[in-house]
């Protein structure tokens, strides 16, 4: 079968999942690429393969990464700019990167199920070609599923940071710092439902303490690009004494930046804030969970000719809203469509479904060109579902019944058993994945597929 064929209609592609279904849903063939498509050097290569990351002294975990470093490196792209990519696969298992957050086709996006073709395994490798865009903290990591293993996709260091540039940063900083949390040595929690916890947490690749600590000056302005590059958890981080200024959320400038004492980050997430470095001191920029952050997760912020210990104290009791960060409307304009997604667990607790299918069998979210939807998403669950739209950007309408505008995300939390409303624009034709950014919620079902009418 081919391509078009597979794709053609809605109900060609209803049946093809059926065809196809399994783990990975949709798996199609793809020629390897002609000498033509990969002539020339590319601008960015990245090698998948097995590192010993040394998370503190004595303390190493066996893990696939990027280029041999945890993060993968640092990506500074310009908005607009075409990028060759070349990715080579030196592990055992085809594998697919995913460039999270940016407007690029789906054959190009880094999932298989959109119809990217993987990087072949044993030394292989893949050329993505694309435009960067939009401007904003962006970041790319494995698309493969994991299901049961947690030594694949997002539980191992493939992941690192995109910061695509445009030219029209006010610059309102002095110093600009990535900050990516993960967690190691997955295990899954036997009493109660199935679920992954976690062995050791890092910032930058480093457990608290065993890295070099971010070096700032008083009254000095850091921008702290933040990505929950978790698998599975949502985090909360402090720094005692100071206020983080969020500008942007998901890497797109909020219209309100609101100080706040804590951050709140779920995987996928972004969040760029502004700190004024104004209480000099030796601290811990950590995570609010103590086991958690003995576990790892933090980072030492040292002001210049100061010294000693490195000093943690929990903020003041807050909630993270992301309202705050736009106006509420009083009128909004009727978008063209609706669509209510439910989502809700299997009773054996951890297989999720989506208006009662789970993965491959989710209804398709049909769009048209042009329109505006408004999806409600209704968390009929206990969880917050951190869900992410591929492809797209879309606005916060309300949470929880609190309204809001201007907010554009691609990853929006869902609290426990309350409802989000977002807007989108269906501007980017092609097939566009829907799912939980929790590993292995989306691995148990939490997906489903945006396609536009009339286009494959
Ligand atoms: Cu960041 Cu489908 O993922
Ligand atoms: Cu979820």
């Amino acid at each position: 079968m081919t391509r078009r064929e597979l794709l053609a209609g809605v109900s060609a592609w209803a049946s093809s999942v059926v065809l196809l279904g399994g783990q990975h849903g949709i798996r199609q063939r793809h020629p390897p690429q002609t000498p033509e498509e990969l002539a020339g050097p590319a601008d960015i290569t990245l090698r998948i393969g097995e590192v010993n990351l040394e998370l503190a002294p004595g303390r190493s975990v066996k893990t696939l990464a990027y280029n041999g470093q945890v993060p993968g490196p640092l990506l500074r792209v310009r908005r607009g700019r075409p990028l060759t990519l070349d990715v080579w696969n030196d592990t055992r298992e085809e594998d697919i990167v995913h460039w999270h957050g940016l407007h690029i086709p789906a054959d190009v996006d880094g999932v298989y199920e959109e119809g990217t073709p993987g990087v072949p395994p044993n030394g292989g490798r893949r050329r993505y070609v694309f435009t960067p865009e939009p401007a904003g903290t962006r970041w790319y990591h494995s698309h493969n599923s994991a299901g049961r293993n947690l030594k694949k996709s997002t539980y191992t260091g493939q992941f690192g940071m995109v910061v695509v540039e445009d030219g029209a940063d006010p610059g309102a900083y002095d110093q600009e710092v990535p900050i990516l949390l993960h967690e190691w040595d997955p295990f899954f929690r036997r009493n109660g439902p199935l679920d992954v916890e976690f062995k050791y947490f890092s910032i930058n690749g480093r457990m608290l303490g065993a890295g070099e600590p971010i070096r700032v000056r008083q009254s000095e302005r850091v921008l702290f690009r933040i990505v929950n590059a978790s698998a599975t958890l949502e985090h909360q981080l402090a720094l005692p004494g100071h206020v983080f200024r969020v500008i942007a959320l998901d890497g797109n400038p909020v219209p309100q930046p609101v100080a706040v004492h804590v951050v709140d980050v779920a995987p996928g997430e972004r969040v760029d804030a502004i700190v004024e470095m104004n209480r000099p001191g030796v601290w811990v920029l950590g995570g609010l969970k103590t086991p958690q952050r003995e576990a790892g997760l933090g980072i030492v912020v040292e002001y210049a000719d100061t010294s000693g210990p490195p000093r943690w104290a929990p903020p003041l009791p807050f909630v993270w809203d992301y309202t705050a960060f736009g106006p509420a409307l009083a009128t909004r304009p009727e978008p063209d469509g609706r669509l209510t997604m439910a989502f809700r667990a299997k009773d054996d607790g951890h297989h999720w479904m989506l208006n009662g299918k789970s993965w491959p069998d989710t209804d398709p979210i049909l769009v048209e060109r042009g329109k505006r939807y408004r999806w409600v998403l209704d968390n009929q669950s206990a969880d917050p579902h951190p869900v992410h739209l591929h492809r797209h950007t879309f606005e916060l309408v309300s949470i929880a019944g609190r309204p809001t505008s201007g907010v554009w995300k691609d990853v929006v939390v869902v609290p426990p058993w309350k409802q989000a409303e977002i807007d989108i624009v269906a501007d980017q034709p092609g097939l566009a994945l829907f799912h939980c950014h929790q590993q292995f919620h989306m691995d148990n079902g939490f997906m489903a597929m945006m396609q536009y009418a009339g286009v494959p």
